[in-house]
């Protein structure tokens, strides 16, 4: 048997090395950030285990001489999952898929496996879990629909026994769920730990190099948001998805955050229903299906998610304060920047919201952090405060100064093109400047310099 490794903690935020695990880094002074790491020992060079090239075999070559090869991919049924992906699955990629717990990674990788299978026959599709039993992902996958007559199941946590697996059945696609239940024999620390899964992607990026097998890699993400305690993987891995959305509602958002086959920021639109995911291909009709009509208080703003636009309901409603200090809320925008926005409007547009409680909701449980949402956010809640009913047809977009002016938001020829498609003919925009180029899509543009003149605006018409 082979001896154990020698390991060390490493301070996840500092580097600080040492024997001995410590609660508070002596050098940073950080809590709870020691980590347990192998040693690696120092080889001869050419010898590193790690390096994945020869260096006699490789050499220097010029830019321009050398011949690039597109990369092969396989490209799925489903237009959302190829989007993200920068056009399909790149061979011997490997894609961690990040998200809470139970928000639907494993229903979805399934349902990619489902679309396989009915394909052209290239091989087994390798499904590792050590999360649900075998009885489990097989009601599972009943209840979709999946035949799976060529998904293989392998219950299995030992990266070392999975990776002689995936030399022997050489698989045409591997999926790994998740990498927080797998281990290393040769390291003592648990399943889970930084080095740990650090250990994992590595051994399994560079298993799915040399075969040019695609792998998706499940990654649970903690409260804060990091896959795995602090982003240690991220730089392992070929591509990061972060799937996204809320227990609350159906919609998910598959996001790319890095991408070394494609671009970032790239979305893709899912609902999540009794029969498992269904792509949404119309992601702003989506969102505005059940818009209600002639109310005060609802505005169409036209978001930017990465660099897919989307249209979105934004609702306020201002009501009479019942207590001394009065309520401002904000579901899907930040509560600080919808009172710094309620304050320009005091100040600027003349309105008293000191008696005022203001709610603000992004429906469908969408998230705006772009400045642009400002506009859309103040025309909601002029609309409700006010009580007439924000115009028809129209959408609005621009970020508001602390000194009432409107400034320019990027991409607007997008999100005009966005709306125009989905029927709205008119929008209201920042200044636009003689040198950019707008172009309005067929869009009737009103540009708006101030708050004050978006006030005389909405509640002269
Ligand atoms: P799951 O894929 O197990 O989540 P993860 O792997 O990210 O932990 O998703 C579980 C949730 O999805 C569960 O709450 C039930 C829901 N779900 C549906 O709504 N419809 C379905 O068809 C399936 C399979 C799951
Ligand atoms: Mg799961």
């Amino acid at each position: 048997m082979a001896a154990k490794q020698k390991t060390h903690f490493v301070c996840q935020e500092c580097g600080y090395q040492s024997a001995s695990w410590y609660g508070r880094c002596p050098e940073c002074s950080s809590w709870n950030s020691f980590a347990e790491e192998r040693e690696v020992e120092a080889v001869e060079p050419g010898k590193n285990r790690r390096s994945q090239f020869n260096p006699k075999e490789v050499v220097p070559v010029k830019l321009h001489e050398f011949v690039s090869t597109d990369f092969p991919r396989i490209v799925f049924p489903w237009k959302e999952i190829n989007r993200v992906l920068g056009g399909g699955l790149t061979l011997g990629s490997v894609v961690l898929v990040a998200g809470q717990p139970g928000i639907g990674k494993s229903t979805l990788l399934l349902q990619l496996f489902g679309l396989l299978d009915q394909e052209q026959d290239q091989g087994p599709l390798l499904y590792i879990s050590g999360e649900e039993s075998n009885a489990q992902i097989s009601s599972r996958a009943r209840r979709l629909g999946i035949a799976g007559k060529r998904v293989v199941l392998y219950g299995q946590t030992d990266i070392k026994k999975i990776i002689d697996q995936i030399h022997h059945i050489k698989p045409q696609m591997v999926i790994v769920d998740s990498v927080q239940t797998m281990f290393h024999p040769d390291l003592s620390s648990v399943p889970g730990s930084v080095s740990q899964v650090r250990e994992i992607t590595d051994h399994l990026v560079r298993c799915c190099k040399e075969l040019a097998i695609p792998s998706f890699l499940v990654g649970h993400v903690t409260k804060e948001g990091s896959v795995a305690g602090p982003k240690t993987l991220e730089h392992l891995v070929d591509t990061v998805l972060v799937f996204e959305g809320d227990h609350t509602h159906n919609y998910r958002i598959l996001r790319s955050s890095k991408n070394r086959f494609g671009p970032t920021d790239e979305i893709g639109v899912f609902e999540m229903l009794s029969e498992g995911l269904s792509e949404v291909e119309n992601p702003s009709e989506f969102f505005l299906r059940e818009r209600a009509q002639n109310v005060p208080g609802t505005v169409v703003f036209p978001m930017l998610e990465g660099t897919r636009p989307l249209l979105i309901e934004v609702q306020a409603l201002a009501t009479d304060a019942s207590y001394g200090v009065p309520m401002r809320n904000a579901v899907g925008f930040d509560k600080n920047r919808l009172t710094m926005l309620l304050a320009v409007l005091e100040k600027r547009a003349r309105l008293n919201l000191s008696n005022q409680d203001v709610y603000v909701n992004l429906v469908g449980g969408i998230r705006a952090s772009e400045p642009a949402t400002d506009l859309a956010i103040c025309a909601a809640v002029i609309s409700s405060l006010v009580g007439k009913v924000f115009p028809e047809g129209v959408v609005i977009l621009g970020e508001l100064g602390l000194t009432g002016e409107v400034r320019s938001v990027q991409q607007i020829s997008l999100r005009l093109k966005e709306s125009k498609k989905l029927g709205f003919s008119k929008a209201i925009v920042p200044p636009i400047s003689k040198r950019s180029s707008v172009e309005n899509h067929g869009m009737e543009l009103v540009e708006v310099s101030s708050i004050d003149v978006l006030h005389s605006l909405l509640v002269l018409k």
